[in-house]
């Protein structure tokens, strides 16, 4: 998935191909790939990342002609502002409009609009941050998948159930051919374009066999890896990008130094910040975010995540709420309310730079049943999948009752499909960042 639809390379600008979709051209960097006008590709967070013949484009193409357009105009609709809360709310009004023209919000006014507390303006505010989501992003919605290579963990993170304050919790690591058998069911079974590669900081596995897994999973299968590790240092970071891995997936936590010093024996925040910038200089797309809920975290520190995370050149925001594990020193920290998350992703929706892609996250999704549709409503455009071995997924417990942990890959394509379509969007990755 992201069931990307196939596009026509109309041209080329430096190593950018100029891809054609239904009449709207995107760019696309074409760095692995040998391409020419008139081919027919697959394209993913900004890169060409596999050629189609033009005998499977034409039926794909077919498929989606109509059904494209019907669903523009089911989220068009739906993403509407409400005149009355526009002439009502003339401060957050003001913002969107600001937001609308790429301009940006001071933290004070980002902490404003997450202190915004009487109801019907909070309903304004995450209206127009959909409104804003459209607008700059149009109907496409991501859908990645994230396959949880391993649980082994040698970190203390004080909220993380699979970090080694658990010591009750069995350990596995996928073999290579597990892994590759993953990726198969999820590229060749199921269509899924852009994939997350996750684990602990395992020390049983080197970035060297890492990058192996990757290179055998880029010469075999047209996808776009992202690989979330933990901390890898510069020179991992050049094996994994060498090997073919375009997105890097590192939270930063929180931007609060004190804080994640207190959570994070033996780290600092500066490194992690260090491991992102180097990330993103050397290409890699950044998927990066903060936990929200955190104990001795306050708004002002969660309006500076917002910040930070635009500093950081991120790609995708990953903001999820923090989730109490029994196995860990917060265990008995209550996790935050899922209308203050929604309220959060609508913030940084005003917040961030127009091609920033906000992700529903299964953390927000355990919440509540209702939380990614009302995350999708309130500014996100991006979900992941759990593509993970069933079997394996009860075990990597980063936190308790994750959603959808014992949902099999079919059943969670076919909700997912059918909310998409139920509110106008389509699952390609056909928006700004993409162009
Ligand atoms: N609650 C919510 N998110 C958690 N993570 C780890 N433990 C928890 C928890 N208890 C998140 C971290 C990490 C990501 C892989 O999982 O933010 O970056």
């Amino acid at each position: 998935m992201c069931y990307a639809i196939p596009g026509l390379v109309k041209g080329f600008d430096g190593k950018h191909a100029i891809v054609d979709y239904f009449g709207e051209e995107k760019k696309a960097l074409s760095e692995l790939l040998d391409l020419k006008a008139g081919d027919y590709v697959y394209a993913q967070g900004g890169f060409v990342i596999t050629r189609v013949s033009a005998e499977e484009a034409g039926k794909t193409l077919e498929t989606w002609k109509d059904l494209f357009f019907e669903l523009k105009e089911i989220d068009q609709k739906a993403s509407r502002l409400s005149p009355w809360g526009a002439a009502r709310y003339d401060h957050v009004r003001g913002l969107m409009e600001r937001a609308l023209s790429g301009g940006k919000l001071t933290q004070a006014e980002i902490l404003g609009l997450l202190n915004i507390a009487d109801p019907r303006e909070q309903e304004f505010l995450l209206s127009a941050a959909n409104h804003i989501r459209q607008e700059h992003h149009s109907n496409s919605c991501c859908v990645h998948g994230i396959i949880e290579i391993s649980n082994m963990c040698a970190e203390q993170c004080h909220y993380c159930g699979i970090s080694a304050w658990n010591t009750k919790i069995p350990r596995y690591r996928l073999s290579k051919e597990e892994i590759l058998s993953a990726v198969q069911g999820a590229v060749d079974g199921h269509g899924f374009k852009a994939l997350v590669l996750q684990s602990g900081e395992d020390a049983g596995r080197s970035v060297d066999e890492l990058a192996d897994i990757i290179r055998a999973i880029k010469k075999r299968f047209g996808v776009l890896i992202f690989v979330s590790f933990g901390e890898v240092g510069e020179e991992g970071l050049e094996k994994l990008y060498a090997a073919g891995a375009r997105g890097v997936l590192l939270r930063f936590e929180t931007s609060n130094a004190e804080l994640f010093k207190k959570l994070h024996p033996g780290s600092t925040l500066e490194r992690r910040l260090a491991e992102i910038r180097k990330a993103h200089e050397l290409g890699f797309l950044i998927v990066t975010g903060a936990l929200v809920g955190l104990p001795g975290q306050t708004q002002q520190d969660v309006a500076r995540d917002i910040e930070l995370a635009g500093e950081l050149n991120v790609e995708m925001l990953s903001l999820g709420p923090f989730l109490p594990h029994p196995a860990t020193p917060l265990a008995n920290i209550p996790a935050p309310d899922m209308a203050d998350l929604i309220q959060t992703l609508a913030v940084a929706r005003f917040a961030l730079p127009a091609q920033v892609k906000i992700l529903v996250t299964t953390g927000l999704e355990t919440l509540s049943p209702d939380a990614r549709r009302a995350g999708l409503m309130a500014g996100a455009n991006s979900v992941m999948l759990n593509v993970t071995p069933v079997d394996k997924r009860p075990l990597y417990d980063i936190y308790p009752k994750r959603a959808h942990q014992d949902d099999p890959l079919a059943e969670q394509i076919t909700a997912t499909i059918a909310l998409l379509e139920s509110i106008g969007r389509a699952p390609t990755d056909l928006s700004v960042g993409a162009g």
